[in-house]
């Protein structure tokens, strides 16, 4: 598989997004991202990448009633095709993206989809066997946490570390064939936000890595 074409789905700051696209402008990426994607038209990494002159789109889930959901959702992941189909990718990053995509999505998607999560999570095949836990450099275990609170959850069951993962997306939330993963620790005083921050500072490094070695 090759990465020279990234369609990058996100929701919110795009600090991740603004790390891909100086590595590309530093030549230390290959690939190039070729269009952005967000579900929230105050999403700022919209304005990051209108500032690099990259083709953005806004494709909101509209609000719709508990019967009428499923529909609704199905048809903004139909409209999310047809606007990546209008472009050429071979990679689509979950950079921040805080919805799940369904597995008829999966199967209709031209191109792999790989997501990046704050949180350590082991490979699917250690999962199925129970060991659904990443072990840290210190020799503890931590357990994976998935969705989308898990840099709270972390502080909360008062782990010494947690870390970060990119993965390529199943239809099993958050549990993916892992590419690369990293362990942040957890220190006395950290905040949700000052963690996330630490969290961040990994995850943008790593996924040039991830990058760099798909392209
Ligand atoms: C990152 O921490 C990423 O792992 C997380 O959102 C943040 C995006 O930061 N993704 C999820 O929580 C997905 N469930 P950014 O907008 O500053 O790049």
């Amino acid at each position: 598989m090759t990465a020279r074409s990234i369609a990058v789905l996100l929701s919110g700051s795009g600090s991740n997004l603004q790390a891909v696209l100086d590595a590309q402008a530093s030549g230390e990426l290959a690939g190039r991202v070729a269009l952005v994607i967000s579900d929230r038209a105050d999403a700022y990494g919209l304005q990051r990448a209108l500032g690099y002159g990259i083709p953005c789109a806004f494709v909101p889930l509209p609000a719709a009633p508990p019967a009428e959901r499923a529909a609704a959702r199905a048809a903004w992941e139909r409209r999310l095709l047809s606007v990546l189909n209008a472009f050429s990718y071979d990679l689509v990053l979950l950079s921040g993206f805080m919805r799940v995509l369904s597995a008829e999505f999966l199967a209709s998607c031209r191109a792999p989809v790989i997501n990046q999560h704050p949180a350590l999570l082991p490979d699917p095949a250690d999962a199925a066997a129970g060991r659904d836990y990443v072990p840290t450099s210190a020799g503890a275990r931590v357990p994976a946490l998935r969705g989308a609170h898990v840099v709270a959850e972390a502080l909360r069951r008062g782990l010494g570390a947690t870390g970060c993962t990119v993965h390529y997306v199943t239809p099993e939330v958050d549990n993916g064939p892992v590419l690369a993963r990293a362990e942040v620790p957890i220190v006395p005083g950290d905040t949700e936000a000052s963690l996330h921050e630490r969290i961040k500072i990994a995850e943008r490094r790593m996924i040039v890595e991830v990058l760099a070695r798909l392209a």
